[in-house]
């Protein structure tokens, strides 16, 4: 049995030990391809593997075609957009993801974004503090109760909106449950984003949203570029030069909002929420272990396909 552990953005080499001992422990064989920057090397790869470890990398049907041998694919995190279910299900291929295991390391990033805006980039100016403000944390998801958690120790006061999220499971964790999006956004200093990128949320953050943000609003993506609309992002912030956003992941239009925005707009070069050894020793263990319990054992527990 083969296990392809594929990463265009590498593991920690200390995950990628844990991975071997769980996938050798088990009598299969580990083969590695990282920093990958052709999809020719994917598609060469992934022709005699049965299992896939994937990160953010791309599995569309002309990978599910070309990897004859594969039998399930687990992405070492929580969103899955990267994967065609559809085309997996179609060839025959479970897709799971690992809820959970890496959500602190996100969630202490949105901090490290925060800290690094309000005081103004470190640039020696008079900034603020995150003390006493309001954040909104959309989707009450692993990672968003993960800030819930750190905001508390800042000593800010946490609002939420999560459709499929029952109100009591917020309200539980010390944090107000909200009604709607737009009341999130109208209430809050700070809006963190934790939604996946779904039809649904696809563009859902536009002007109209983020245009109800109190005088100074700061939007924090740690989530997916997708969700944002950003030609009504920029539109607005041109409008109101008092809005600031910061993100994990890179806009399509990163040249435009670093031009028009200095000062209140900054993106980090390569998506680096989950990427710290905790985070990848949890995920690629989690995966690896996943693996191992579908081939020996049918378990399918973070199954994500039909
Ligand atoms: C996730 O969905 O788990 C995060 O966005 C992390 O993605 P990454 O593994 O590509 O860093």
């Amino acid at each position: 049995m083969k296990v392809l552990i594929a990463t265009e953005k590498p593991f920690a080499a200390v995950a990628v030990e844990g991975i071997r001992k769980e996938i050798e422990a088990a009598g299969y064989e580990l083969a590695l391809l990282e920093k990958y920057t052709e999809k020719a090397q994917l598609l060469d790869a992934v022709k005699d593997a049965n299992a896939l470890i994937i990160r953010s990398d791309k599995v569309d049907n002309e990978v599910l075609d070309a990897a004859k041998e594969l039998k399930i694919v687990v992405r070492a995190g929580a969103g899955y957009d990267n994967v065609d279910l559809d085309a997996a299900t179609a060839h025959n291929v479970c897709v799971m993801n690992t809820p959970g295991q890496n959500s602190n390391a996100v969630a202490e990033l949105v901090f490290g974004l925060l800290v690094f805006t309000v005081r103004n980039f470190f640039n020696g100016k008079a900034g603020t503090e995150l003390k006493g403000k309001k954040l909104g944390i959309l989707a009450f998801g692993n990672v968003g109760r993960n800030v819930a958690r750190v905001a508390a120790g800042f000593g800010m006061e946490c609002y939420a909106y999560d459709a499929y999220c029952p109100k009591e499971v917020i309200e539980a964790a010390g944090v107000h449950a909200v009604d709607s999006q737009d009341v999130l956004f109208e209430t809050c200093d700070v809006v963190s984003l934790h939604i996946p990128a779904t039809p649904e949320t696809k563009q859902s953050i536009n002007k109209a949203l983020v245009g109800k943000m109190k005088k100074g609003g700061i939007v924090v993506n740690t989530a997916r570029k997708e969700v944002i609309n950003e030609p009504e992002l920029i539109e607005l912030m041109s409008e109101r030069e008092d809005i600031k956003y910061v993100t994990d992941i890179m806009p399509d239009a990163h040249a435009e909002f670093a031009e028009k925005f200095a000062g209140r707009y900054f993106s980090t070069p390569k998506k680096m929420g989950a990427q710290t050894a905790e985070a990848n020793i949890n995920a690629g263990i989690a995966a690896a272990k996943q693996i191992v319990g579908y081939f020996k054992e049918g378990i399918e527990r973070f199954r994500v396909n039909k």
